[in-house]
């Protein structure tokens, strides 16, 4: 540790100095760090860092259809249809969650290459909001802007002929989803889509159109990733996804232009930044959050679930346990909150 007070040591006339040793610190046996760990009220007493059902974002499906339906690749994830949205948002917010986001099962007929089913007044996330807002108060509603959901080809943006991502004509569709957003109820706007420009655009849109109370919680650093396999299938847009997502999301070898990237959501006038995927990019969110003058969240992407779900089915991991070891990973790499499909047996499991 390098950031201990030196001025006792260097006092103590009866420290040691081995070789190799931490310098200008007192040595053993005077020195006994397992003291501060022998027993659960000490361990409590020194705790650096804390998890709290504050900490937590819930990412939930919405189906069409009444009920639910598990995602196979998901387990414990199901969509949730129109009668359950409701009593689920009820329940994240007597847990204490402070809010929840909202991601469509859009039906595939309702995709199309233009995407006008972003911004209907009555798709999915917008009927599911207006639904929450009615009956549910003080539950902070998150709306994920992108257009993957939406487009028959499974991208996060309108594509030439030739089939280039067009980032200025994608970042008109954003608008008009926004609104259409901000006019239902959301709260929080999360756009995950990684075009450029996207944040001072919305930003502009919302205030003209009288949106000023809405917050933007920009994705400032989503790599291409493998790890949103799982979430690819519960929206269904896996199977129509035609190519990658490398032209828009990060390199994940990259560390300085993701630092880049949430420098300019920062000045484009973002309230709150996401680095995503989680676990895998510990070290991103440590950067980021070192510096950032504004809130950064983690994002426990669906693979990384996933991961944890399925060697806990095999009975080869504590799920509970790792969970709550890797949402801890979070708070101690500097993340203000965390995304987490687990968000609600977490936050069951500290009531109880
Ligand atoms: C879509 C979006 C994705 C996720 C959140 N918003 C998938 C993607 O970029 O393909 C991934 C979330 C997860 O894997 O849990 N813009």
């Amino acid at each position: 540790m390098t950031d201990r007070p030196t001025s006792a040591a260097s006092a103590s006339s009866s420290a040691v100095k081995l070789p190799g040793t931490t310098a200008g610190l007192s040595q053993f046996p005077a020195v006994r760090l397992r003291r501060r760990r022998s027993s659960d009220w000490m361990r409590r007493l020194v705790q650096e860092n804390h998890l709290q059902t504050s900490d937590l974002i819930w990412p939930i499906f919405v189906q069409e259809e009444n009920g639910r339906s598990p995602v196979p690749s998901l387990p414990g994830v199901d969509r949730i249809g129109p009668d359950l949205w409701v009593d689920v948002a009820g329940e994240a917010k007597a847990l204490g969650i402070p809010a929840i986001a909202l991601f469509p099962v859009v039906p595939s007929h309702r995709k199309t290459h233009a995407c006008e089913e972003a911004w209907r007044a009555d798709n999915l996330v917008c009927r599911a909001m207006r639904a929450i807002r009615a009956e549910v108060d003080g539950l902070g509603l998150i709306a994920d802007v992108a257009l993957d959901p939406y487009n028959a080809s499974g991208q996060d943006g309108l594509l030439s002929d030739t089939g280039e991502v067009l980032n200025d004509e994608t970042l008109e569709a954003l608008i008009k989803q926004s609104l259409a957003q901000a006019d239902a109820g959301a709260h929080i706007l999360a756009p995950s889509d990684m075009m450029d420009g996207r944040i001072a655009a919305i930003r502009a849109a919302l205030d003209d159109a009288g949106y000023s109370e809405v917050a933007l919680m920009s994705y400032a650093a989503k790599f291409a990733s493998a790890f949103y396999g799982p979430f690819r299938d519960a929206v269904g847009s896996s199977g129509a996804l035609m190519g990658d997502k490398k032209t828009y999301q990060l390199n994940p070898a990259n560390v300085r232009e993701a630092e880049l990237e949430a420098r300019y959501d920062v000045d484009e006038g973002a309230d709150m930044l996401i680095v995503k995927p989680g676990l895998p990019y510990l070290d991103i969110l440590q950067r980021i959050a070192a510096t950032s003058p504004i809130p950064v969240y983690a994002y426990q992407v669906s693979g990384e679930f996933a991961m944890l779900k399925a060697a806990a089915a095999q009975g080869w991991l504590d799920e509970q346990a790792t969970v709550a070891e890797t949402l801890m990973a979070f708070k101690r790499a500097g993340a203000d909150g965390i995304w987490s499909y687990a968000a609600l047996d977490i936050a069951r499991a500290m009531k109880g």
